[in-house]
């Protein structure tokens, strides 16, 4: 479906939402009670397909996004992850002045094999919906091998990219390689696009954004689209703002998926190249619903008019967004009239 629709063989707006699999989801809460680590979910294909089955079961969505993490990168690794409960991710934190040994490629492709599975199993009953298949960028996933949590203020990553510039660029290219290797196979599984995750494209400063955040995507998304050039790619960043006309420059996505476009200059450039643009609902307006939600949503149909869009939202759902509020922007959304 969203496929269709970027290769312009219809003209609807598509609609999935990012974290559609997950804990605002009653199915997803009793599934996940069952078991007792977040990564053996991941880790188990049918488990990981019936979940990422979920939300198009109630929904009409018109896109699967694996159920998996980015995180699963490190894992396969060889780096210890761990996921705690209402405390999010825990790594065991990389030395920066030793050598890592990280597990070959072979070794790490076979760590994921299941994830390979998940999406086998998932292209066998996707029937017309679009399967999405995903990594985190090189420099998000560094963070957290970095920081080895979640991080407010990046304190550790900010400072080794001014005091250990070579190592990063090592561990980038590093990553960089194992992300490349892991896309390539879930396409050759049956991922029909690809969503790439810079979350934390907002953490370098303006000159070391080139290099840390646009390099790495842009070898990526290069590197994808050599091999597979009918395969779609999304390039989702989040906290760059200022910086988005530059990444489009060169970085040659699908798909730009980010926060509230405020620059009209996104909107001609994705016009003139023929870039989609996925987004922007904001997830606090779904969450609280009601009559302004209404309001964001015909303002976001209006708002990309005349380019290719897929509605999503700016990030991923709150676990305790009422589901009336996911049924009814869906139906905004199918019932907006789109030039
Ligand atoms: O539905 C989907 O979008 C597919 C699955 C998916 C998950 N994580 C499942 C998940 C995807 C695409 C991700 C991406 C991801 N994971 C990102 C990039 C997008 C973003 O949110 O910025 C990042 C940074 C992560 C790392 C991560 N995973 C964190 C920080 C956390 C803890 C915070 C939280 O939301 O709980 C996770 C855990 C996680 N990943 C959950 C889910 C459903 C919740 C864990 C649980 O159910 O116990």
């Amino acid at each position: 479906m969203i496929l269709d629709y970027l290769n312009g063989k219809h003209n609807k707006t598509p609609i999935w939402f990012m974290r559609q699999a997950g804990r605002y989801l009653p199915e997803y809460r009793s599934l996940r009670s069952k078991h007792d680590s977040f990564l053996s979910l991941c880790y188990n294909p049918q488990v990981a397909s019936e979940i990422s089955l979920q939300p198009i079961k109630r929904f009409p969505f018109d896109g699967i996004i694996l159920f998996s993490d980015i995180l699963v990168v490190p894992d396969a690794m060889g780096i210890k992850v761990d996921f705690i409960e209402n405390a999010g991710p825990v790594l065991e934190p990389i030395n920066l002045d030793k050598k890592n040994n990280f597990n070959s490629t072979e070794k790490f492709l076979d760590k994921l094999s299941p994830v390979f599975q998940t999406i086998d199993l998932l292209r066998q009953h996707k029937k017309k919906k679009t399967l999405i298949g995903f990594c985190g960028s090189p420099f998000t996933v560094l963070t957290y091998m970095i920081e080895g949590k979640t991080s407010k203020d990046h304190f550790s990553t900010k400072v080794a990219m001014r005091k250990k510039k070579r190592q990063i660029d090592h561990l980038l290219n590093k990553l960089i390689e194992y992300s490349i290797a892991y896309l390539e196979r879930q396409i050759e599984s049956g991922a029909d696009i690809i969503q790439i995750f810079e979350s934390w494209a907002g953490v370098p400063n303006e000159e070391q954004y080139e290099n840390v955040i646009v390099k790495p995507n842009k070898t990526i998304v290069k590197t994808i689209k050599k091999k597979y050039p009918e395969k779609k790619i999304i390039c989702f960043t989040k906290g760059n703002q200022k910086h988005l006309l530059s990444f489009l420059n060169e970085v040659p996505c699908d798909v730009i998926s980010t926060q509230a476009i405020e620059d009209q200059r996104i909107i001609d450039f994705c016009k003139k190249n023929k870039v989609a643009v996925q987004g922007n609902l904001d997830p606090i307006d779904l969450y609280v619903g009601g009559k302004d939600l209404e309001k964001k949503v015909k303002g976001i149909m209006e708002q990309f008019k005349g380019i290719k869009h897929i509605f999503n939202l700016s990030h991923g759902i709150y676990p305790k967004t009422p589901l009336k509020n996911v049924y009814k922007t869906i139906e905004l959304v199918r019932n907006a009239n789109v030039t």
